[in-house]
């Protein structure tokens, strides 16, 4: 099974051109992903999430668990993973543009390059329990939506949260309002 994996998260890396983030963003990143697993890649992501003891639907598909990582990032169990969602890129946007890892990814516990680094080895891994496992893939697929937003890799202003907006016209701030569809 491990083998197709590698295929699957392939096809998620290369999904960067999405540009939204909230719920909907995040189904939507899962959606357009799943159109490109292989049969044998879909077959392994369904028994995965299948054997998740907290799943909420019966045969749950990426686009089902896309958001879990947001919930339980607030929860007492998932607080170690708020960190996992974005790094902090401190370059000197619009001049010069780069991420450092070395420089950038400082967060406790790492940040969201670490933890898809750690989260694809998980998923893989064979040995671990298939709680762990699905955790694994619920994490992967709601990160690898989160890295592709610009606001989820910038230090400047807080990744947009300290940037003052009129959004529909109601006040917000640039990173919350990119996460909300129209
Ligand atoms: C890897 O995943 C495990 C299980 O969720 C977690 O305890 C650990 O902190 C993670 N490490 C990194 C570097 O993300």
């Amino acid at each position: 099974m491990s083998k197709f994996i590698p295929a699957a998260l392939a096809t998620l890396s290369l999904i960067s051109s999405v540009s939204a983030w909230g719920t909907l963003g995040h189904k939507t990143v899962a959606n357009v992903a799943t159109q490109f697993l292989l049969p044998q890649t879909l077959t392994s992501v369904s028994s995965i999430l299948s054997a998740d003891l907290t799943k909420t639907t019966t045969n749950p598909t990426l686009v089902d668990v896309a958001n879990w990582a947001d919930t339980y990032r607030y929860t007492t169990a998932g607080k170690f993973s708020a960190g996992f969602h974005y790094v902090d890129a401190n370059d000197s946007p619009p001049t010069s543009c780069s991420v450092d890892f070395t420089r950038d990814c400082t967060g406790t516990g790492g940040c969201i390059i670490t933890a898809i680094t750690n989260y694809t080895q998980r998923v893989q891994d064979g040995r671990l329990t298939a709680q762990h496992t699905a955790e694994a893939l619920k994490f992967l697929v709601h990160f690898i939506g989160d890295i592709t937003q610009p606001l989820h890799d910038e230090a400047l202003a807080v990744g947009g949260n300290d940037i003052d907006i009129l959004w529909n016209g109601a006040s917000n701030n640039l990173h919350h309002s990119t996460s909300r569809p129209v």
